[in-house]
C-alpha cells in the first residue's frame, strides 16, 4: 500500500474521500498521519473517527515558511510516509517540503489550471464570466499552481451561482477524481 501523508487546513472533505477510498479498496493505501494547521479544523475530527494519527502544527510558530515545511517534513519522516497530499492545505510550499519528497507532493486547487491559480480561484472564475471551471489534481513544484497535471474534471457555471454553490459541485467532483489521481501519480512515478 502506497504510505500517505495527508495535509489539510479545513473541513476535510478531500480527505474523507480519500479514506473512503481506501475503505472501499479502490485506493491501495495507507493514511499514516493528518498534519493540521487550523486548531479547530473538522478533518481533525474526521482524522479522529477513522482512527488516524494527527499532528497539529501552528504555522504562527515559525519565523519563515522554510523552518514550518522543515516541521512538517520530520513529521512526515516520523511516520515512514512516501507521498505527500495536500487536501486543502491553505500555506504555500517551499523547496524544503518539494525537494524532501521529489514528484511525490500531490495537491486539489479549484480551478482548470493553468486558469486562476492562487487562493480566491472560485471567485476569480465567476468574476471572468466563464462558462466552465472545475478542479484539478497535480504534482506539486515550487512554483505556486504549477507541477504536471495528473487529472482534472470540468464544472459548469450557472447563471445563479454563488461562491459556495458552485464549490458545492467543483467538491463533487473533487472527491472523485482526488483518489483516480493518487492512483494515476502511483502507476508514473515508482
Ligand atoms: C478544496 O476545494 C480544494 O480544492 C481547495 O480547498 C478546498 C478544501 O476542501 N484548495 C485550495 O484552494 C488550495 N489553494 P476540504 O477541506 O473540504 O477538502
Amino acid at each position: 500500500p502506497l504510505k500517505l501523508g495527508v495535509l489539510a487546513s479545513g473541513s476535510g472533505s478531500n480527505f474523507e474521500a480519500i479514506a473512503q477510498a481506501i475503505e472501499n479498496k479502490e485506493l491501495n493505501a495507507v493514511i499514516q498521519v493528518l498534519i493540521y494547521n487550523i486548531p479547530d479544523a473538522k478533518v481533525k475530527e474526521r482524522a479522529d473517527r477513522w482512527n488516524i494519527p494527527t499532528v497539529f502544527l501552528n504555522h504562527r510558530d515559525y519565523k519563515k515558511r522554510e523552518d514550518l515545511d522543515t516541521a512538517i517534513v520530520d513529521i512526515l519522516k516520523e511516520y515512514q510516509v512516501e507521498w505527500v497530499i495536500m487536501a486543502g492545505w491553505m500555506r504555500i510550499v517551499t523547496e524544503v517540503l518539494v525537494n524532501a519528497f521529489p514528484n511525490h507532493v500531490i495537491n486539489i486547487h479549484p480551478s482548470i489550471l493553468p486558469s486562476f491559480k492562487g487562493i480566491h480561484a472560485i471567485e476569480q472564475a465567476l468574476q471572468a464570466k466563464v462558462k466552465v471551471t472545475g478542479c484539478t489534481v497535480h504534482l506539486v513544484s515550487v512554483e505556486v499552481d504549477s507541477g504536471l497535471i495528473l487529472m482534472q474534471a470540468v464544472v459548469p457555471i450557472l447563471s445563479d451561482d454563488t461562491p459556495e454553490t458552485l464549490h458545492a459541485r467543483i467538491q463533487v467532483q473533487e472527491h472523485r477524481i482526488f483518489p483516480q489521481a493518487i492512483v494515476l501519480a502511483a502507476k508514473l512515478i515508482i
